[in-house]
């Protein structure tokens, strides 16, 4: 009795290993998930805007005073994830404002959650930090105008 039940599990796990296999073998070169990829990093981050409320920023010389309250923002509500010239729990934001446009930094400044569930590069951020999201930390508009303008002096 004992001996037939064996053989009854060694035969069920012999044939749940082929059908395992099969699908493998017959997968297409590329796989859906590496053409997933190759589609985030084809698209050029200078053409996307994020999502949220910034549609729209127009960029002048430095401004000094919204520099300085920038500062000030920055060290008081991002500083916990991120440094300047080196990634920490987020991305470095040395030179962000080279790959990224004006409106997606604010955007991801002011409606992160809805940035890394559906824009494509934070989906691709998020990725990179090992799933951690980066929390709304309930910035007004000026606020995130101002640390983009002292992001504009870190490149
Ligand atoms: C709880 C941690 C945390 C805090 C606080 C935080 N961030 Fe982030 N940030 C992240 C992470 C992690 C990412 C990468 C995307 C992700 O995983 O959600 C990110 C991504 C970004 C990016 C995109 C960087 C790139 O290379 O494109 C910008 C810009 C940014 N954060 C700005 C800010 C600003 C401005 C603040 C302060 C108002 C802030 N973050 C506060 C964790 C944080």
């Amino acid at each position: 009795m004992k001996l037939k039940l064996v053989f009854v599990l060694v035969t069920a796990l012999a044939l749940a290993s082929c059908g395992g296999e099969k699908p493998k073998k017959d997968a297409p070169a590329g796989s859906l998930d590496e053409k997933k990829t190759e589609a985030v990093t084809d698209a050029d981050p200078m053409s996307n805007k994020g999502i949220g409320p910034i549609s729209s920023v127009t960029l002048g010389e430095i401004d000094q005073a919204m520099v300085t309250e920038g500062e000030a923002v920055f060290k008081a509500k991002c500083t916990a994830c991120h440094k300047i010239s080196k990634k920490f729990v987020g991305p470095a934001l040395k030179g962000v404002t080279q790959r990224r446009t004006p409106e997606w930094i604010m955007n991801m400044t002011l409606n992160p959650e809805e940035m890394i569930a559906k824009d494509p590069i934070a989906k691709q951020l998020l990725a990179e930090a090992n799933g951690a999201p980066m929390a709304n930390q309930n910035i007004t508009e000026e606020e995130a105008r101002a640390l983009l303008e002292y992001f504009r002096t870190k490149n």
